[in-house]
This record gives C-alpha cells, sequence and structure tokens, in this order.
C-alpha cells in the first residue's frame, strides 16, 4: 500500500488518504487525519467533525428514481465500515420491505433485528419502524423534482406499470393528456403513475387535488417525523447537511453516482409538460417544494459559503477515488451487459432504458480492490452480500464465538463474487407467499464453507 497510485497520497492530499488504508494500515499516513480536519477549518467549522461521536441510527427512506440508490450505498458502505446491523427483508419480500405493501416488523429477516439502519425500499409507516429501530433513530428521506421524476418513473416503469403499458406508442404527452383513462388507482403498481413520494412516504397518492388541508397535513407529519429531507437536485449538499446532522466526516459521505440511466433514455419535456405533471402529482408537487424551501432555509442555516466549500471538497475527493479505483482515470459509465462482473451489472427495468454501471479495471491492486467493488456495487447484489454476512454473524454470535467482522467481510467478497455471478433479474412480485417472520435466508445466498 506505501506505493502504486496511492503512493503519493500523503504528501499530495493527506487528509483525504486515511478512510482509504484500513486500521492495520493508516499508521503509514500518519497525517491523515489531522488533515482532514484542517480541511473543515476551510468548511463549515463551527461545527468541528469528530467532536460528538457519529450517529448510527437511522431511517432513510428510499423513494423511487431520486438518486436513492446512491444513497443506500453510501449507508451500507458506513454501516460495513462501523460494525452496524442493516436490517433486510425476509426473503419473501425480495430486496424491498414487501413494497408497495406498509412496511412491518415481520418484514425484517431474523438474522439483522435489532439493526442500526434501514434504507431497503418500503412503503413508510412509522410505526412499525419504531417496533424495529432503536428510539434515537434520526429519520431521513429525498424527494425529486416531479417533473424530472415522473419522465424517469414514466420511462423505467414503462413495462411494469399497466397505467403506463396502455398509453398508445408510449407517449408521456398521450398519458398526461387524459390521465384518468390510463391510470387505475388500485392496481397493484399504480403508486409508479401518481404522486409516488407521497405513497413511499405512507401518505394517500389519490387524494383529491383540490383537498389542499390534506397536503398541509401530510408535510406537517414528514416535517414531525424526518430530520432530513435531502433534495435530489442538490444532492452533494445535501450530504453536507447529513454530515452535520450525523456528525460524520466527508469520508463518510465519498460517492460514486449508481443507477443511472444513459443520455440516450432521457427524454426532454416539451413544453407544458411540466405543469401537466405537476397538476397530476400535485401532492408531490406541493411536498416538493415546501421540502425545497425548508432545505434552502438549512443551508442556509449553515452557511452557503461554506457549504460550497464542502461540496468542493467533496468534489475533489471524489475524482480522487474515481482515479486511485479506475486505474489512473475517470470511469466511463457503460452499459451493463458490457459489465464483465454480472455482481456489478444493475437491473434493467425494461428495453426501453439502459441503466448503466461500471467495471472494475483488472489491474489495480487487491486492496483497491476489494475497496472500490462497494462504491459500484448494484443494490440488489450488495443487498444480498450483507444479508450473507450478516447471516454468518448472527450465527456465529448465536454459537458464542468470537468475530472477526472485517476478515469475514473481505473473505467473503473475495470467495462469493467470482462464484456467484446470478443477479437477480425482476423485482419482487406483490410479495406472494410472503410468510411474517420467517427468517430463512435467501436461497440465492452464497455459502461459505
Ligand atoms: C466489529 O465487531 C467485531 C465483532 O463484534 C469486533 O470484534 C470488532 O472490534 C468490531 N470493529 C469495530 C470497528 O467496531
Ligand atoms: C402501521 O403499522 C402499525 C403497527 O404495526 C399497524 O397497526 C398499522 O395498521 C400500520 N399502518 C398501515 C397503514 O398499514
Ligand atoms: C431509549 O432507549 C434506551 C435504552 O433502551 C433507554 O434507556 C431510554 O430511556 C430510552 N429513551 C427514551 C426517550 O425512550
Ligand atoms: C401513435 O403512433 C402512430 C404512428 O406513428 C400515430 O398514427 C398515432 O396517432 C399515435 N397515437 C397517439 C395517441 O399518439
Ligand atoms: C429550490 O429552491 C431554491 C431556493 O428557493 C430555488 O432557487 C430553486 O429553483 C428550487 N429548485 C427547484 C428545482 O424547484
Ligand atoms: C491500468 O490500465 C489502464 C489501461 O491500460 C491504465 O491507463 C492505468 O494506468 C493502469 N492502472 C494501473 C494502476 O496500473
Amino acid at each position: 500500500m506505501a506505493s502504486g497510485p496511492f503512493g503519493s497520497m500523503c504528501a499530495a492530499g493527506a487528509w483525504f488518504a486515511w478512510w482509504f488504508l484500513n486500521v492495520a494500515n493508516w499508521r503509514l499516513c500518519p497525517y491523515g487525519r489531522v488533515s482532514n480536519m484542517e480541511a473543515f477549518h476551510f468548511g463549515c467549522s463551527h461545527q468541528s467533525p469528530g467532536a460528538k461521536p457519529k450517529h448510527t441510527n437511522i431511517v432513510f427512506l428510499k423513494t423511487h428514481k431520486t438518486a436513492s440508490t446512491t444513497m443506500q450505498n453510501i449507508l451500507f458502505r458506513f454501516a460495513e465500515l462501523n460494525n452496524l446491523t442493516v436490517a433486510m427483508p425476509v426473503q419473501a419480500c425480495g430486496h424491498q420491505f414487501c413494497y408497495p405493501r406498509s412496511f412491518s416488523s415481520h418484514f425484517v429477516h431474523l438474522h439483522t433485528l435489532r439493526p442500526n439502519l434501514i434504507t431497503n425500499h418500503m412503503r413508510f409507516n412509522k410505526t412499525a419502524l419504531q417496533r424495529v429501530m432503536p428510539n434515537d433513530t434520526i429519520y431521513i428521506t429525498i424527494l425529486r423534482e416531479p417533473a424530472s421524476m415522473f419522465e424517469s418513473l414514466f420511462t423505467y416503469y414503462s413495462r411494469h406499470c399497466m397505467s403506463f403499458r396502455r398509453v398508445p406508442n408510449g407517449s408521456l404527452e398521450a398519458f398526461l393528456a387524459e390521465p384518468l383513462r390510463y391510470y387505475r388507482p388500485q392496481e397493484i403498481e399504480s403508486m409508479y403513475a401518481r404522486n409516488t413520494l407521497t405513497f413511499d412516504l405512507g401518505g394517500d397518492k389519490d387524494n383529491s387535488i383540490k383537498d389542499l388541508a390534506y397536503a398541509q397535513n401530510f408535510v406537517a407529519d414528514v416535517e414531525k417525523v424526518f430530520s432530513l429531507v435531502m433534495i435530489s437536485e442538490y444532492f452533494d449538499e445535501s450530504l453536507i447537511l447529513l454530515r452535520h446532522l450525523l456528525s460524520w466526516d466527508l469520508e463518510d459521505i465519498l460517492y460514486v453516482k449508481l443507477n443511472m440511466r444513459t443520455e440516450s433514455s432521457k427524454k426532454r419535456l416539451s413544453p407544458g409538460l411540466p405543469e401537466k405533471i405537476r397538476a397530476w402529482n400535485s401532492i408531490d408537487a406541493y411536498l416538493y417544494d415546501y421540502f425545497n424551501t425548508s432545505f434552502w432555509d438549512k443551508l442556509s442555516d449553515l452557511g452557503l459559503d461554506c457549504v460550497a466549500k464542502e461540496v468542493q471538497l467533496l468534489r475533489q475527493a471524489q475524482e480522487r477515488l474515481m482515479r486511485s479505483c479506475f486505474g489512473g482515470k475517470m470511469p466511463l459509465p457503460r452499459p451493463a451487459a458490457e459489465i464483465k462482473n454480472k455482481d456489478l451489472r444493475p437491473w434493467q427495468p425494461s428495453d426501453k432504458v439502459d441503466i448503466v454501471g461500471y467495471d472494475l479495471p483488472v489491474n489495480i491492486s487487491r486492496e483497491a480492490q476489494e475497496h472500490c467493488l462497494k462504491y459500484i456495487m448494484p443494490e440488489i447484489s450488495y443487498t444480498r452480500i450483507l444479508l450473507h454476512s450478516q447471516s454468518l454473524q448472527h450465527r456465529r454470535s448465536y454459537q458464542n464465538r468470537p468475530v472477526q467482522k472485517s476478515h469475514t467481510l473481505q473473505q467473503h467478497i473475495r470467495t462469493t463474487l467470482p462464484r456467484h455471478s446470478q443477479v437477480h433479474r425482476s423485482q419482487p412480485g406483490p410479495s406472494v407467499g410472503q410468510s411474517p417472520g420467517s427468517g430463512t435466508e435467501s436461497k440465492s445466498t452464497p455459502k461459505q464453507s
């Protein structure tokens, strides 16, 4: 680790280096942490990082098509680094907590009970979550501007959501001209076609457009529960707020963008469409406008200048990360079919959309491979791997044997990835054969000898 692509990091960017070196190696770069602190004196230094212990008990309500997969990846990596338990769905729920059903504690895998974190897709239910999560849990979610979000949903779920499938020529314009002609509120995937954010947050997606009081009360409820509502359009700024809320370090919020579409599968909205989308998704629009405003208030409270500086530091750190992980240059996102490691291929919703991913170059060091892999691991693969490692841990602690977790995890990645290349092709159905509380491990989870 002292030489190779990371050799010059102590000198050039010491503050950034320490996260890259694990505990055994970090002595090689003794100024890493100090310089990290220094870097933050240029940022929002009135809350010096490290002064408070990092907050670890978190509910992240993962909304659809909002950059939430990238956020989930940040949380998964944080959990692994800090030995935290992430609640995972039982096998019958697939990789989501039996979405679109309302969350229930029965959906949590027995091997992941007493969790610190929960991030996989669910329909929010605070009462049920409180039964599972510690009482000092911080609630976070993320919203996206409704017009671009709807265009994304329309394309992504063009095959899965009947309301969209009925539309002639797959035309968004046609759908918005007469939404009620295609939309059936009772259909199983209808939540992708109207007020998706509201639905995910546990609200009534079909409440009357004219009922402003409903939207106002709903927003007030959301604001009471969630300490931070991130905004996709300002993802990096959101992460700075997150870092301050949770007393996390900069390296805890580093990420590589995941689950993106290729530019060619994005459509430009013709004039007039954004307004129609907002009218059709009026509760979401109300929600978004409200929380975008309060988001900017929070940024102002922290100081726009220092937020901008921390964003800049984050982006510089990210560039270094990309260079170290992808062999000296920025990686080009690739269509799934071209990604050699099948575990790194993101799920493809339909042949109309290309969800891009990344491959790791083969010529980087083993340490770098292991580290970098997690940044680009798609949701379903990572969920499976985390459930597996936590199940192993659960069994071992049950058998009352001492565990070396970091060793277990590394071993796990080495041994499972090449052997187990099957990525789940489809999302779970409407939770057929749900067996509440069944703590059975997924059959597709690789067994480790
Ligand atoms: C992680 O958990 C294991 C097993 O409980 C323990 O031995 C190890 O010290 C922990 N590591 C950290 C960083 O907390
Ligand atoms: C939310 O969870 C609570 C406790 O499990 C349950 O009583 C309630 O019915 C749930 N709400 C919905 C809308 O399912
Ligand atoms: C939270 O849980 C802890 C430990 O279970 C308990 O000591 C504490 O009193 C609880 N706090 C509240 C506000 O319920
Ligand atoms: C669908 O496409 C066909 C052929 O391009 C066209 O004739 C028809 O008017 C279109 N229908 C709608 C509803 O846009
Ligand atoms: C969010 O709020 C800010 C500040 O009021 C505003 O400048 C910006 O246009 C809003 N963003 C969107 C996408 O509406
Ligand atoms: C890996 O190979 C690529 C392409 O041949 C090259 O650009 C890069 O510098 C190499 N990286 C390392 C760490 O050797």
